[in-house]
C-alpha cells in the first residue's frame, strides 16, 4: 500500500467576484488524500472549483482555510514538486522548444546548463517531440505544444502533475494519440497526477480514480479498476463514463434538495 503523497483537510476558498463585490464559494470543507502513483480525475460542471482546487494544492492560490501537505510538508506557495500545466497558451513565445522546457529547470539547483539542455532532450524524446528542439511555438500543432508543455512539467520531475484541462481545445484524433501517450508516459515517470476534466469518458480513459465536484465540494469519489493502457473504444470505458454522468446527475440533486 503506498502512503498519501498529498492530504488536504477542510479546504476552503472563496473569491470576491469581480461583477457584483458577492462571495463566491469556489472551495467548501474539501478534504481528500492522494497515494503516491495515483492517477485522479477531477470531473464537475463549469465552475464547480476545479481549477481553484488544482491552484491550491499547487500553491499559486492561498486557502482561505484548511491545510494541503505534499510528502508531509505544509503546502505554502508554488515550488517544483507540483507542477502545474494549463488548457493551452501558456507557452512562452519567445523561446524556442527547448528553451521553454529547459525553463522549468532554472529552479532545481545544482544543475549546469550542459545537464539542463541533456534533461529537456530528455523530456522532449519522452513526449515523441525529438526533431522541433529550435522551432518556434506559433509553427507548432495544438498538439505539439500541448505535448511542449507536458515536458516542461515533467522536466523539474515533480512529485505531482497537475493538469488542468490539457486536452479539451485538441481535435478528437489529436486527442486519443495524447491520451496513449499519456498513459505510456505515466507508467514510465509514475507520477502522480491530479487531471482536471469536463469529460466524463476521458476521466474513464485515463483516470485510476474519479473524484466529482459540485458547488465547491467533493460530491463522489471512486476508484476505475480497468487495466491499462485504455482506449476510448474499450467498452468499459462507455460504460464506466455513463456511470460517472448518472452519478453527477443523482449527486448533483440530492445535494440541491438538502
Ligand atoms: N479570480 C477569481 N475571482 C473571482 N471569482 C473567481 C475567481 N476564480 C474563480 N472564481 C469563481 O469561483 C468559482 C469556481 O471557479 P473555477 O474556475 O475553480 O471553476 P471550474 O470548475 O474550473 O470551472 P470551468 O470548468 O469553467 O473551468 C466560479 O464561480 C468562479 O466564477
Ligand atoms: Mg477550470
Amino acid at each position: 500500500m503506498s502512503s498519501p503523497c498529498l492530504t488536504l483537510e477542510n479546504v476552503s476558498k472563496t473569491y470576491m467576484s469581480n461583477r457584483d463585490g458577492r462571495l463566491v464559494t469556489a472551495l467548501a470543507d474539501v478534504t481528500f488524500s492522494v497515494n503516491a502513483g495515483e492517477y485522479l480525475c477531477l470531473l464537475g460542471r463549469s465552475g464547480c472549483g476545479k481549477s481553484t482546487l488544482l491552484s491550491v494544492i499547487s500553491g499559486l492560490t492561498e486557502l482561505d482555510a484548511g491545510t494541503i501537505r505534499n510528502n508531509g510538508e505544509l503546502v505554502c506557495g508554488p515550488n517544483r514538486h507540483r507542477m502545474l500545466m494549463f488548457q493551452q497558451d501558456a507557452l512562452f513565445p519567445w523561446l524556442d522548444v527547448l528553451g521553454n522546457v529547459m525553463y522549468g529547470l532554472q529552479f532545481v539547483e545544482r544543475m549546469s546548463r550542459d545537464e539542463m539542455q541533456k534533461k529537456a532532450e530528455a523530456y522532449l524524446d519522452l513526449v515523441g517531440l525529438s526533431n522541433v528542439h529550435h522551432f518556434h511555438i506559433n509553427q507548432l500543432s495544438g498538439g505539439m505544444r500541448q505535448r511542449v508543455a507536458l515536458a516542461r512539467a515533467l522536466a523539474p520531475d515533480p512529485n505531482i502533475l497537475l493538469m488542468d484541462e490539457p486536452f479539451s481545445a485538441l481535435d478528437a484524433m489529436t486527442r486519443e494519440q495524447l491520451y496513449a501517450d499519456m498513459q505510456r508516459i505515466w507508467k514510465e515517470t509514475q507520477k502522480t497526477v491530479i487531471m482536471v476534466t469536463h469529460n466524463a469518458r476521458e476521466a474513464a480513459c485515463l483516470g485510476t480514480r474519479i473524484i466529482l465536484m459540485s458547488a465547491g465540494r467533493v460530491i463522489d469519489d471512486q476508484p476505475i479498476s480497468l487495466p491499462h493502457p485504455r482506449t476510448m473504444n474499450d467498452t468499459g470505458i462507455g460504460q464506466t463514463a455513463s456511470l460517472i454522468s448518472q452519478r453527477l446527475q443523482q449527486k448533483e440533486n440530492v445535494e440541491s434538495i438538502q
